[in-house]
């Protein structure tokens, strides 16, 4: 028997398959499916910095108008379409799945900037959250928006939230840092337990006929694995914090991978998503088969192993690599 125990966040997992944030984990059932089929903790979906800010002022507006009032402040508010609960029925289902599920539920919040709603952190947690995924997610429009003045937000806000909390934090975040070991370790300073790698952000499309931005949510493929994994490969033993890997997880393979580039668990959404919460078992038992075949005793054992300061040629995940692979190519069409 392998053993696919692992730590994260401080929490002793019972193996390093998470389900990362999702719709999923909207229906306290859906979750139990999760957990009757093997995954070892689930994050929630967010909860948005843009909903408690939108709710609060509404509340306000409602508390300076009167009651009466209330439906004309409804339409005074731009509609907001996002079709997650409101704040109060989030925090009302993170004690519910703490009631109904004995894996870790790790409750999340996605905002990009201090404004009054990082109290939701500390309600999280008097909700009963086992940790907290903070999702930093803004896309800088402004030219003259330095990078240094975006990080130092980002890392105020971490500190902020840590300040608020007890329980563990983490901290997703996408791949756009010019210099990411050092904007991590500034997260990790500040108080991030965990860095998950990373968020996908959705591209929105454009519809050449009738001249529109059009949403587009594609689920990810095995493919998107290897940024976060050249990444955490890259951060592993240089920055001091647990790792995530998320994007791109969709078989026992990719688990081992990211394992193996340093990752204390790799999260699953688009794969759980499309094949069902069942998908987990079939996903873990394929771990346990292969380390089984190769002869690892236990996932702890792996987790590493390929790391950049581990593997025999460091260079093939720096600059290095880039001209060998254009060098090694041979076009069809010559
Ligand atoms: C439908 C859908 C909803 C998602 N909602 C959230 C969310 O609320 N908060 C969040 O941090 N990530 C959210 N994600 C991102 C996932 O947690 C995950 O990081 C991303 O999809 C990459 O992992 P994957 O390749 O396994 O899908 C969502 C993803 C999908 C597909």
């Amino acid at each position: 028997m392998v053993d696919l125990t692992t730590t994260y966040l401080g929490l002793n997992l019972k193996n390093p398959l998470v389900a990362s944030a999702s719709p999923l984990s909207k229906h306290v059932d859906a979750v139990k499916k999760l957990e009757d089929a093997g995954v070892s903790a689930v994050v929630m979906y967010s909860l948005f910095e843009e909903e408690i800010i939108h709710e609060s002022e509404e509340l306000d507006y409602h508390l300076d108008h009167g009651t009466e009032s209330f439906p004309e402040a409804l339409t005074y508010f731009p509609d907001l379409d996002y079709p997650n609960l409101a704040p109060q029925q989030y925090l009302e289902l993170v004690s519910k799945l703490k009631k109904s599920v004995g894996i870790p539920v790790i409750g999340s919040l996605n905002g990009s900037t201090l404004g009054g709603w990082e109290h939701y952190a500390k309600l999280i947690e008097e909700a009963g959250a086992d940790a907290l995924e903070l999702n930093l997610y803004f896309i800088p429009t402004d030219p003259r928006l330095q990078a240094q003045e975006l990080e130092n937000g980002y890392v105020a806000l971490v500190k902020t939230i840590r300040s608020l909390i007890h329980i563990p934090l983490a901290v997703k975040l996408g791949p756009n840092f010019s210099s990411l070991p050092n904007f991590a370790t500034r997260l990790a300073d500040a108080g991030a337990n965990s860095l998950v790698l990373f968020n996908r952000f959705y591209q929105p499309d454009l519809d050449i006929e009738t001249m529109e931005v059009v949403p587009n949510l594609e689920l990810s493929t095995s493919s998107e694995l290897r940024l976060p994994l050249r990444w955490i490969a890259i951060l592993y033993n240089r920055v001091k914090a647990d790792f995530a890997l998320t994007s791109g997880v969709h078989t026992p393979e990719d688990v081992i991978k990211a394992v193996m580039a340093g990752a204390n668990v790799a999260m699953s959404a688009s794969a759980l998503l499309h094949n069902g919460a069942d998908y987990a078992r079939i996903l873990l038992r394929g771990v346990a088969d292969w380390m089984d075949k190769f002869e690892y005793e236990s996932v702890n054992q792996m987790r590493g192993s390929l790391s950049q300061k581990n593997v025999a040629d460091p260079a093939a995940f720096e600059r290095a690599n880039y001209m060998k692979i254009l060098n090694s190519f041979n076009p069809k069409a010559l």
